[in-house]
């Protein structure tokens, strides 16, 4: 991972060399940051010089005269993206632009977070602080450091170079670096699921995963990894049947934070689709673009990052994450079109398409979660079709859920987040789409509503428990880049359910 800045608070003072950094707009002028105790006598009549008013972009002055400052940055505070959230969202989004602004910076930084009336409260200086470590989030761990081709002679050396040292000047200093840590806990969270969605195949596999998902046990977060005979003894014949074409054998890891002492509470849980690598099986996807499937496994590094984020922040609720982790190989023992597998729920399921294989590892997944724990609510995600990215693109996920009131909370803490979902249908008519001749169900639907079948499938193993499945297969990789994040791994889905669960079920 790229070095993260490191950002401490502090009160107001006079800022005499480094770089600074002053967001611009309905809020605070050029000339007058840090609250106009610094004022630079000529900024005023530079921005205006070259057309900024703060509404958007940034202007960068360097040396200038009468000072010994390296440069002065302004940042244009808002943002017209319609991928933005609220208050707090926009806050990161403009961290995010200013990381942006500093990507070639040496030397120290000083943010002056705040208008001449004092209007950056502590979680909005804190949220700015998070949306830089967002974007400053790249995966070049497999890449040697070059000099870069726009020109960058000193990328090499900044390679081996000491982290970017940021000071945010703001009113409440104190306050900001309390509002930071659960931040950058929630941070945390996203870059963790972006690590593991970037990763390659012949890296992680389903024992490697594991291990990762294993590792948050030192922040305090239960852990039981199931393998694939103890997972054979419990009967999730639809699963393992995804998984016996690999050379890799499956795991289940079932994650556990218990951050609230009412024993009456039900859990809330969240079940992740971890196929580490995706190639059809025997219907086997074409060539082309294949190498995006190593990131089929978004649903279940999105959990294992959402238990990260609870865990860290110590979110008082009990949380449970569930992930199963396979690899869909074609193969001598892999499955086959035609096969009849029992879940572990004993339905019988006749596999039509061996790449329709997320849905039967989340049958077990689920059915799993729901029996043991009985959850108030189960939220999955899943890189589930191929057919949401026609129905909504990539700048939505798509939201399927048998209960308006976790519908209305997911779809609030998108707009909230910026992580935005969109509810589809579901319906009897859908569901008699994949009666099977044979078996209790088929596992496709045939060619018309695929992200509405397979959404359908998962529901014949949920029962009255409310719940949700979020498809995710347009966000959760190879999505359009945005102010804080500017991988091809997103981590979509992390921040999302962190405030749906902060908003509505912490106590
Ligand atoms: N992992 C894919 C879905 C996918 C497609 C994710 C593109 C990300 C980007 C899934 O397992 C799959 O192959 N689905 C099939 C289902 C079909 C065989 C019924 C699809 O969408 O084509
Ligand atoms: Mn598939
Ligand atoms: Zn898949």
């Amino acid at each position: 991972m790229a070095q993260m800045p490191r950002i401490i608070f502090k009160p107001f003072s006079k800022i005499t060399s480094g770089t600074v950094v002053v967001p611009v707009g309905r809020k605070l002028k050029m000339g007058e940051f840090a609250g106009g105790l610094a004022a630079i006598a000529g900024l005023e009549k530079a921005a205006a010089a070259a057309g900024f008013t703060g509404a958007s972009g940034t202007l960068s002055l360097y040396t200038p005269a009468a000072t010994d400052l390296d440069a002065v940055i302004g940042v244009a505070d808002g943002s017209k993206s319609d991928q933005i959230g609220d208050a707090h969202d926009a806050a990161m989004a403009l961290g995010g632009r200013i990381q942006a602004t500093l990507a070639k910076t040496r030397g120290a930084v000083t943010i002056v977070a705040d208008g001449p009336d004092g209007v950056y409260d502590p979680q909005t200086v804190a949220a700015i602080a998070g949306g830089m470590l967002l974007r400053a989030y790249k995966f070049d761990r497999y890449q040697s450091p070059k000099d870069d081709e726009n020109g960058d002679q000193n990328a090499k050396a900044r390679a081996k170079d000491k982290p970017l040292a940021v000071t945010i000047q703001c009113a409440d200093a104190a306050g900001a670096k309390k509002a930071f840590k659960d931040v950058a806990a929630i941070a945390d969270g996203v870059m963790l699921a972006r690590d593991l969605v970037n990763e390659p195949a012949n890296m992680l596999g389903p024992v490697e995963f594991a291990a990762r998902a294993a590792a948050l046990e030192k922040l305090g977060v239960e852990i039981e990894v199931l393998t694939k005979k103890e997972m054979e003894k419990l009967g999730m014949r639809a699963l393992l049947g995804v998984g016996q074409g690999s050379g890799r054998e499956s795991r289940l890891v079932v994650m556990r934070w218990r951050g609230t002492k009412a024993k009456a509470a039900k859990p809330v849980a969240f079940v992740g689709k971890g196929v580490v690598f995706d190639t059809g099986g025997i219907s086997i996807k074409p060539a082309a673009g294949m190498e995006d499937m190593k990131g089929d496994m978004a649903g279940a590094a999105c959990v294992t990052g959402l238990m990260h984020a609870l865990a860290a922040r110590k979110a008082k609720v009990d949380a449970i994450g569930v992930i199963g982790l396979v690899e869909n190989m074609p193969d001598g023992l892999a499955q086959r079109p035609g096969d009849i597998v029992k879940a572990m729920s004993g339905a019988t399921i006749e596999i039509i398409n061996t790449d329709a294989e997320g849905r039967l590892v989340l049958a077990d997944a689920l059915h799993y979660t729901i029996d043991r724990f009985k959850p108030q609510f189960v939220v999955n995600l899943a890189t589930l079709t191929g057919a949401i990215l026609v129905a909504l693109g990539n700048l939505r996920a798509g939201l399927f859920c048998n209960d308006d009131a976790l519908a209305g909370q997911i779809f609030d803490a998108g707009e909230a987040t910026g992580e935005r979902v969109w509810r589809m249908p579901l319906g009897k008519s859908y569901d008699k789409l994949i009666d099977s001749k044979f078996a209790d169900m088929k596992n496709t639907g045939g060619r018309y509503a695929g992200s509405i079948t397979a959404a359908q499938f998962l529901q014949r193993f949920v029962g009255d428990t409310p719940w949700a499945h979020l498809d995710i297969a347009g966000t959760g990789m190879s999505s359009p880049a945005t102010d804080i994040s500017d991988t091809w791994a997103s981590g979509f889905g992390v921040r999302l359910l962190d405030r749906m669960v902060a908003d509505a079920y912490e106590k």
